[in-house]
């Protein structure tokens, strides 16, 4: 089974009940659940994400990944890890080093450098994203869109005006105001109804694009 909390695009936190309850599942049915987990370093309002691993013996059913790409803002640098259950590590290891001859040196040394330096600084740069999620949400709120205030991730996933498509809505955003959000049935079916906004645009830019949305509602 796949999972993905944080969650891209719905901004949806997993508690770690609901963790241990997965974890007694895979094992009941003898099933590996993979964790995919880049956003557990990108929270708000005091709120840590937690890892599948911290449920007890969850490495046995377990392998969880993260990337450098969110927490170190370094998106296609291709760096990333993956922890958890030993024999589906050690063949991981193994397609992946025949697939290709490993990281070019500079970029590991740099992801080396971010994982060994002062870990401080990424609390600052979550406070930016925070600070763009609140101006999203009181524009919509403002605009009478309902949106979920997410405690992680760097979204906002937001229900669309009624009576029109996901497509639709966000190609009209497009053509006419020039602001780009993402359809939520780009995700899958249980998308449509909704659209998601990226938070990583300079803040001054987001203001501008929520004016947009409110001023063409
Ligand atoms: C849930 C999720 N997994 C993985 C990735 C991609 O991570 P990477 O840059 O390490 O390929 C993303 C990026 O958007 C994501 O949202």
């Amino acid at each position: 089974m796949w999972v993905n909390y944080p969650n891209n695009p719905t901004g949806a936190v997993a508690s770690e009940a609901f963790f241990a309850e997965l974890i007694d599942f895979a094992q009941a049915n003898q099933i590996m659940v993979c964790h995919d987990a880049p956003y557990l370093h990108v929270t708000y309002d005091d709120y840590r994400a937690p890892s599948l691993l911290q449920v007890p013996d969850a490495r046995e059913v377990t392998v969880e990944f993260n990337s450098l790409s969110k927490t170190y803002n370094m998106a296609g640098w291709r760096l990333g890890m993956a922890c958890g259950h030993a024999q589906a590590i050690a063949a991981l290891h193994s397609l992946k080093s025949n697939v290709d001859s490993s990281q070019f040196p500079v970029i590991q040394d740099a992801g080396i450098k971010a994982l060994t330096g002062d870990q401080n600084w990424y609390a600052e740069r979550n406070t930016v994203y925070q600070e763009r999620r609140d101006i999203v949400l009181n524009s919509l709120s403002e605009a009478g869109l309902i949106a979920h205030k997410p405690q992680a991730a760097m979204y906002v996933w937001a229900k669309i005006p009624p009576g029109r498509q996901s497509g639709e809505f966000t190609r009209v955003l497009l053509e006419e105001i020039g602001v780009s959000v993402t359809p939520g049935s780009f995700f899958g079916e249980y998308g449509e109804g909704y659209f998601r906004i990226s938070l990583s645009t300079s803040t001054p830019r987001v203001q501008e694009a929520m004016k947009r949305i409110s001023a063409w509602l």
